[in-house]
């Protein structure tokens, strides 16, 4: 018998959740996605220095010279989710969802003027709007975003969803796909009902997903249903028929090691009885989230936590700017130290080429063999440059 991870492709379209793009090497998903939270933990993989490098250097040029490091760092946030985005599309034959800045997630033009530039990024490398999905927070604002950039042919994924409402509104608007957030739900039941332990089919966040699925089939929404953070295989074998899962390398993992039979759980084509169905407004939608603790609290919590990951590698790519703009300023400085004094352009200098004082001469001179060489002139400045550099 197929191990689960097979069962469940059988049925779902299994997709990774992660930005490490060796990660998803190792499995077939169809799609990929990213947050900001994973593309910072991506960022901290050695491997994937060179990318950050590459973005860090192209959004130097696109935004000039004289502009300052801040400038250039918020060019890079942008620049970064898409590289690694366009990794991600030479593995996967699918899509991928590439998040916008968790901190327009209240503001309705903001976050269009930014899925409209992320979009850009990817068609300027040839990759046309159906690999891209656009995640946006399932706040009443990046719905409405949402709606309008759906209109105009920009498939969103919207996120951080968490309440029916959200849900509702989602489907509503006509939005590509939903990403509700299966394990965030159980995290919140657990912390506020002192409850460690529940069973698959009790999973708060399992049954949340199952009546929006049911929902959506039964009234003939066409927004896909992509199950998403997830903390244990129950909660996946429970959702076995969704539209879409995505899911951590670690459970896709798991999945695969795991025997037995997968049942179906979610027919698309059957759905179980749901609700009457019901029509939101904006004075409606925010009186259903606010009603609904879990959401509300979840999704504010779900904002804070994206922006502080945006927050946080925005710090870490300042610091590398100036390691690489130091570092290039540097070799420059070298270099230039280098030519005029190495007057007879033989490739070192001497003693008597130096220019400069004996003290400074003897310090680079490391060997002591009279000679200073083009490195040795690099090496002995890269102290007080970089310091220069940096002050
Ligand atoms: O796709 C959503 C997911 O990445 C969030 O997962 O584990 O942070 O709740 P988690």
């Amino acid at each position: 018998m197929a191990n689960l991870l097979d069962q469940l492709a059988a049925m779902t379209v299994v997709v990774a959740d992660t930005g490490d793009i060796d990660a998803i090497r190792q499995f077939t998903p169809r799609d990929a996605t990213t947050n900001p939270s994973l593309i910072l933990a991506a960022a901290q993989i050695g491997t994937y220095q060179e990318l950050i490098d590459r973005s860090l250097r192209e959004s130097r040029e696109v935004m000039g010279a004289n502009a300052s490091a801040d400038a250039v760092v918020h060019e890079a946030l942008d620049e970064i989710c898409v590289t690694f985005g366009k990794e991600i599309l030479k593995i996967v034959p699918g899509r991928v969802s590439t998040e916008v800045d968790a901190r327009l997630s209240f503001d309705t033009d903001a976050t269009i003027a930014k899925a409209r530039k992320l979009i850009g990024l990817y068609n300027q490398a040839g990759i046309g709007n159906d690999r891209v999905l656009i995640k946006i927070a399932s706040t009443w604002e990046g719905i409405r975003a949402a709606e309008r950039l759906e209109k105009e042919g920009i498939h969103c994924n919207l996120t951080l969803l968490f309440g029916f409402a959200q849900a509702v509104a989602c489907a509503e608007a006509g939005v590509t796909l939903i990403s509700p957030f299966v394990g965030r739900i159980l995290d919140w039941y657990k912390k506020s009902t002192g409850r460690d332990h529940y069973p698959g089919p009790e999973d708060p966040g399992v049954i949340s997903v199952t009546q929006i699925f049911n929902y959506f089939k039964t009234y003939g929404y066409k927004t896909e249903v992509m199950g998403a953070s997830f903390r244990n295989i129950d909660e996946i074998i429970e959702l076995a028929g969704c539209d879409l899962l995505t899911i951590s390398p670690a459970l896709l993992d798991q999945l695969r090691s795991s025997d037995g039979e997968l049942e179906r759980r979610l027919n698309a084509f059957d759905p179980a009885p749901t609700q009457d169905q019901i029509h939101l407004d904006e004075p409606a939608f925010r009186q259903m989230l606010a009603a609904d603790p879990m959401a509300s609290e979840k999704l504010d919590e779900g904002i804070r936590g994206f922006c502080k990951a945006i927050e946080t590698l925005e710090e870490q790519l300042t610091h590398r700017l100036a390691a690489l703009e130091g570092g290039a300023a540097l070799t420059h400085a070298a270099h230039e130290i280098f030519q005029l004094n190495d007057l007879d352009g033989d490739g070192c200098i001497t003693r008597e080429e130096w220019l400069g004082s004996d003290a400074v001469f003897a310090a680079l001179d490391t060997d002591n063999d009279g000679r200073v060489a083009a490195d040795d002139v690099r090496g002995g400045l890269g102290a007080p440059l970089a310091m220069a550099a940096r002050g």
